[in-house]
């Protein structure tokens, strides 16, 4: 492992009030995305669409790297330029999604256990000789009835801690994103005691197989009340929920937080970020920022709808979130940038 390689992957990632676009949705949550918004479910739209978005001009004002996925990393836009070249070209970092997705965890009442594991060594390698800098393994766990359990928390914490290291043996930054999911009508209280026992577990498991604190970053959930929790809970609630749980659960050493936005609308989602920065900077012992999918991308991609007049436009909405991002992690953030 080149530890200094790392740490100026993560120095560059983090600075200057940056943050991450998360660009790697699967072909399957690609093409549901697409579908919904009846965009065809073809290679050509989603290489368009990931196009439109490495694209998007003065993008790197704001976002310091983006999570790619496989079918992306090796795509090219339409004049044969490879997308690598197209961010290197513009000082944006580009990672790669390494998960091969969630799966049933075995005679677990709908428990997920991420899947990938096998042949990482390899597949890492090449991403590496790819000019991947970072990699990103998700871990999802959902709040019900009974769950989640002990068995799930820790067969998803012990992945995730594998997969880390053998990304810092490989010389990619991991990006370590356990996912309490929002889906369920559970409370913010609910949500933060999962989340905390989530983190614990993840850290302990991180320790036991050797990842070095200092060399990772972490992609949790905001602490949030469930979907379908009847219960209105202001961006205040949120930050201090969510700090507070951070605060008690993540080492000082690991160098940064980028939030996944899991569902929040892209007004929510900035808001709450901003109220941590505003509340809590002077306290947090890293840094914080966002690493948002559907809080940056799902105004952009509702616009677009696979049609190149209105690409300009769809880029502008990007351009837009993630403008607003960087405003909320300055604190500046404020309704009225909408
Ligand atoms: O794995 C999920 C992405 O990295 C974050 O997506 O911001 O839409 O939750 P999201």
């Amino acid at each position: 492992m080149n530890m200094q390689q790392l740490l100026n992957t993560i120095k560059s990632l983090l600075a200057h009030d940056k943050g991450l676009l998360a660009m790697d949705e699967s072909v399957a949550t690609c093409n549901k995305r697409f579908a919904n918004l009846g965009i065809p479910q073809t290679i050509d739209a989603r290489r368009a669409y990931r196009e439109l978005i490495i694209t998007t001009p003065n993008l790197n004002e704001s976002i310091s790297g983006v999570i790619l996925y496989d079918e992306t990393i090796r795509q090219h836009t339409a004049d044969g330029t490879s997308f690598l070249k197209v961010l290197n070209d513009v000082g944006i970092i580009p990672g790669i999604k390494v998960d091969k997705g969630t799966e049933e965890l075995a005679h677990h009442n709908g428990e997920k256990i991420t899947a990938g594991l096998d042949g990482l060594r390899d597949r890492l390698n090449e991403y590496v000789a790819l000019g991947a800098r970072f990699a990103k393994w998700r871990a999802v766990i959902i709040i019900g009835e009974g769950i989640p359990t002990q068995g799930c928390i820790e067969a998803n914490a012990q992945a995730l801690a594998r997969y880390a290291v053998l990304c810092q043996e490989a010389g990619l930054v991991p990006i370590v994103e356990p996912e309490v999911l929002m889906e369920g009508a559970h409370t913010i209280e609910q949500c933060s005691e999962v989340t905390e026992k989530m983190l614990r577990t993840v850290f302990k498991q991180l320790y036991l197989q050797r990842v070095v604190l200092e060399a990772m970053l972490l992609k949790p959930n905001m602490v949030l009340p469930g979907l379908a929790c009847a219960k209105p809970t202001s961006e205040d609630e949120v930050a201090e929920a969510t700090i507070n749980c951070l605060l008690r659960s993540v080492p000082a050493a690991v160098p940064g937080i980028a939030f996944l936005s899991g569902g929040q609308s892209s007004e929510a989602a900035s808001a709450r970020l901003n109220a941590m920065h505003v509340k809590f900077k002077s306290r947090l012992p890293w840094t914080i920022t966002f690493s948002f999918a559907r809080a940056i991308q799902q105004p952009a991609l509702e616009i677009w709808r696979n049609q190149t007049s209105k690409a300009l436009a769809a880029q502008q909405a990007l351009a837009h979130r993630a403008t607003c991002n960087r405003a909320a992690n300055r604190g500046e953030y404020t309704p009225a940038l909408e």
